[in-house]
This record gives C-alpha cells, sequence and structure tokens, in this order.
C-alpha cells in the first residue's frame, strides 16, 4: 500500500517553497511531501531527505530518481541526529524544513512490521529495523508498573493497569510474540463498554508501545529547536503531528522559540493548528487527526 501524504498543498504553500531553495524533508516515508518540493523549487532547488526506515527511502528513490536525479540526497538515520547526517556547512542556509511525524500506511500495512493490531504479525513495530529492541522486548520484560506507566502516558489509556496487568498474566504462561496476542489480551481483559466502543481497545496501548519502541517524544523539542538554527532569514518549519502528546511538544516548543523573540513583532508562527479539510479527510480517512504547525525564522 502506498502513502498517501497529508496536507500536501498546505506544507508547499505554507513553506513558501521557491525555485533554487534548499529544503528538507525529515521524514520521506513514500516521498509524497519530498516530489511536491522538488516540483515547486524547480529549477536549482535542493531537498536533504531523512528517514529512519531503510525501505521507505529506498521506495522514495525509486519514484523520484529519474524525475529529479541530482537535486536530491537521501540519508538513513533519526532526524534529530540531522547535523551529522546531512554535514550541513553552515546555519541559516535552508529556506524549509517539513517533519511528517509518525508512521507511514507502507508500514502499518506491512503485518511483518507488526504495527497493526488489524494484520497478524511479529510484535515488532521498528522503524528502523538495525535497533535492537522490539515491540516484543518491552511487553516481554518490563515490570508491571513501568508497562502501566508507559501505557498511560504514550497511549492516554484509562485501563492501563488493567491491560498491564493483565500483559502480565498472559507472558506468565507463554511469551507474547504476535500483534494479534497482544491485542486479544487486551480486548479480552477491558470492560466490554470499551470493548466493543468507538475505537478498537488495543488501539491506545499499541500508539503506546509503538512510541516508546521509536522513542518517537525523546528529543522532539531538542530537534525543533537545534533545526530552527539552521533557516534562512524567512525559513520555515512545517510539522505535521498526528496525536495530542506530540502536537503539545510542537505547540510548547514553538511558544519557546517565539517568546525568546518578543520584540520581533513580525515573527510568525501558526497559532491554531491547520487541519485537513472534509474532502481531505474523505478521500484520506488517515488524515483525519493530522496538525499542521508552522513557524518562520525572522533573522
Ligand atoms: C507519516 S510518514 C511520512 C510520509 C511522507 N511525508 C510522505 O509524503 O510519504 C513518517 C515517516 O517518518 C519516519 N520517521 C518517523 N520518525 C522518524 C525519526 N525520528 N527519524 C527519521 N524518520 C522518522 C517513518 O519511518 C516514516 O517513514
Amino acid at each position: 500500500m502506498s502513502h498517501i501524504p497529508v496536507l500536501l498543498n498546505e506544507v508547499v504553500s505554507y513553506l513558501k517553497v521557491k525555485p533554487g531553495g534548499i529544503y528538507i524533508d525529515c521524514t520521506v516515508g513514500g516521498g509524497g511531501h519530498s516530489e511536491a518540493i522538488l516540483e515547486q523549487s524547480s529549477p536549482g532547488g535542493f531537498l536533504f531527505g531523512i528517514d529512519k526506515d531503510q525501505s521507505a527511502l529506498d521506495l522514495a528513490n525509486q519514484r523520484l530518481r529519474e524525475k529529479f536525479e541530482g537535486r536530491y540526497r537521501f540519508f538513513h538515520g533519526d532526524y534529530k541526529d540531522f547535523q551529522q547526517l546531512i554535514d550541513l556547512d553552515k546555519k541559516g542556509d535552508i529556506h524549509g524544513v517539513v517533519a511528517d511525524l509518525g508512521v507511514s500506511s507502507m508500514q502499518l500495512s506491512a503485518p511483518e512490521r507488526g504495527f497493526s493490531f488489524q494484520k497478524d504479525g511479529p510484535l515488532d513495530m521498528r522503524m528502523d529495523l538495525s535497533r535492537p529492541v522490539k515491540a516484543s522486548d518491552l511487553v516481554n520484560d518490563l515490570p508491571v508498573r513501568e508497562l502501566a506507566d508507559l501505557i498511560r502516558t504514550y497511549g492516554e489509556e484509562r485501563y492501563a493497569n488493567q491491560i498491564a496487568r493483565a500483559i502480565v498474566r498472559a507472558r506468565e504462561e507463554s511469551p507474547i510474540l504476535t500483534t494479534a496476542g497482544l491485542a486479544g489480551i487486551i480486548k479480552e481483559n477491558v470492560p466490554p463498554a470499551y470493548r466493543y466502543g468507538r475505537i478498537h481497545p488495543a488501539t491506545r496501548t499499541f500508539q503506546a508501545i509503538r512510541i516508546a519502541v521509536n522513542r518517537e517524544l525523546e528529543s522532539l523539542s531538542e530537534f525543533i529547536k537545534n533545526i530552527f538554527q539552521y533557516l534562512a532569514p524567512g525559513g520555515r518549519l512545517a510539522v505535521i503531528s498526528f496525536h495530542s502528546l506530540e502536537d503539545r511538544i510542537v505547540k510548547r516548543t514553538f511558544l519557546s522559540l517565539i517568546q525568546k523573540k518578543k520584540k520581533d513583532p513580525d515573527f510568525q508562527w501558526t497559532k491554531k493548528p491547520v487541519c485537513p479539510s472534509e474532502e481531505e479527510v474523505e478521500s484520506n480517512p488517515a488524515s483525519r487527526s493530522a496538525k499542521l504547525r508552522v513557524i518562520e525564522r525572522r533573522l
């Protein structure tokens, strides 16, 4: 399954992508945002792309190679390490940066990657297959208290204690190694109203474990502050988040950057997040929880 880029026109227009500009796509995924930026920045624009999933970079490369040869370079790694990966000459050279956080449809729809409770597969959830810790390691090794805290904090799951205790009971019988196995344990151990509620009862726990495996919230704020220093005057950073924990960090970090610049009346940012239109949500339901925030560097 290919990934449909979210808020594509909005990202390109908020970033004011221009011919000859230099851009960074921190989360290449299927390459949808990269492609649109390369189109809009031609002739002469250049794009640095990062993803911690090598298979995403390979696919995106196939998509872009013919048309944009020589105008982009991809790096395998964590966007938090962009300084080491890209080896930028100096600060103030980048015209726009996009970070479209979270998982791609390619990752979610591949049972062997273990991200989805809807498809049975190994309990993996690593975006970067070269990292050692899988979801099954956390689920089978963490003490009950840490497991409950993780599920509560990263999943905002009200039945976190109940679910953690059920996981520990089950793993005493045999290790939990599959997505269907974990989803089944959760389903059997939450109240019936929750079991048959609006969302699948495993949704929040799966989100929590995925965030922990991929350390998705660690250093997000530091990354935003760092990459902001590399923007040229007038350059913009666009971040798309998919859940409230991420959005809160993005919003607070933007605010802290703005407060430093209080004396500058022209300093701009999107006070309210930009959300997908009804038409976009209808044609791509995966976009429904997306929130785009943009900040501009003035000087
Ligand atoms: C939502 S998808 C991006 C989709 C992309 N914008 C497109 O148009 O196809 C998120 C991608 O970011 C990658 N990713 C998530 N966190 C990352 C991180 N900290 N460093 C590098 N890549 C990351 C994931 O592997 C995934 O491929």
